[in-house]
């Protein structure tokens, strides 16, 4: 999927011509992956736009920012008045918002203190992420996740992408459409770019952070539905032949937002269409998202623009 490009691009403040955001080859980012980043939806709603759990999204760029020891010169508020802007600058939704905070150009060596901090906001059209009518073939990984205390999980830092990719890579090569890993322990963690859960017996679980998986604003607004639902939820360290024999099993993540899995490593998942709970849940998230349903968690942040495409599309 090439970038759709669009005008203008925030940039520590200030709106720049998409074409003039660019980096110095020797800009510490480029060697070292040091940066940390978002991905957030904008939905078009019956009337104008609205982005779906800004100021979560932000919030936990700022965490992993801190974690990283990264000072970034904005403030939540801040942030979050750069993703309408540029939105509203660039009159594109839906959309899907990139900000990212990264070592620019200064010093070559590893300590990342001479390299100035810089924050960009990007957003353009971006559609389906998993595609498939009627759930993905995914396949378990043969590479682990991030073992604890050594690439922070819970901090979405370029460099943790690197696994990401060997998960994705593996996966389309052997011809599935994602990859699951496990984490060192063997026990389920989450997709090279998606939170993972499971519905057995009327239960729907989902590994807790523990297990090497990123704090996910859509797996938390899934466990939120489902709590509000009255469905029966747990957090719990999942083994890998627990996806096997699940009646349901789905991906949570912005891109790809709540997609059915039909089968694992070529095992078909309950009857191989998506189930009753992953629709419900679907149901309710989509409509919340597209302004259908109340908005009664206080998601959405609204944007001035009118959708170019239907809502609900
Ligand atoms: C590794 C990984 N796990 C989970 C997720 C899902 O997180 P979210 O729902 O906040 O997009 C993502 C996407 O950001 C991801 O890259």
């Amino acid at each position: 999927m090439p970038i759709q490009t669009t005008s203008k691009i925030w940039h520590n403040g200030n709106l720049i011509p998409w074409e003039d955001a660019t980096l110095h080859v020797m800009s510490h980012v480029v060697h070292y992956g040091s940066s940390v980043f978002e991905g957030i939806r904008c939905y078009g709603q019956p009337s104008g736009s609205a982005v779906f759990r800004l100021p979560e999204h932000m919030q936990r760029l700022l965490d992993s920012a801190k974690i990283y020891r990264m000072e970034l010169p904005f403030t939540l508020e801040e942030l979050c008045a750069g993703v309408v802007d540029v939105i509203e600058a660039n009159g594109v939704t839906p959309c899907y918002i990139r900000p990212i905070a990264l070592r620019g150009y200064g010093e070559i060596g590893v300590s990342p203190k001479g390299s100035p901090v810089e924050v960009y906001i990007a957003n353009f059209p971006w559609g389906k992420y998993i595609q498939g009518h009627g759930g993905a073939d995914v396949c378990i990984s043969s590479w682990s996740r991030m073992a604890p205390n050594t690439l922070p999980s819970l901090a979405k830092a370029g460099a943790n992408y690197m696994n990401s990719q060997l998960i994705h890579m593996e996966a389309e090569v052997n011809g599935y459409q994602e990859g699951i890993a496990l984490d060192v322990n063997g026990l389920v963690s989450e997709g090279s770019g998606e939170n993972v859960f499971i519905v057995r017996n009327g239960v729907l679980y989902t590994p807790p952070l523990a297990n090497s998986a990123l704090s996910g604003i859509t797996r938390d607004s899934v466990l939120t539905i489902a709590r509000h639902l009255g469905m029966a939820v747990t957090e719990q360290a999942l083994p890998r032949e627990l996806l096997y024999i699940a009646d349901e099993v789905f991906f949570t993540g912005t891109a790809a937002e709540v997609s059915p899995i039909r089968s694992i490593d070529r095992i078909v998942i309950g009857d191989g269409k998506p189930g009753e709970i992953t629709k419900t849940i679907a149901d309710e998230f989509y409509g919340i998202a597209n302004g259908l349903k109340p908005d009664r968690f206080g998601w959405l942040t609204p944007v001035k623009v009118t959708a170019n495409e239907p809502v609900g599309v």
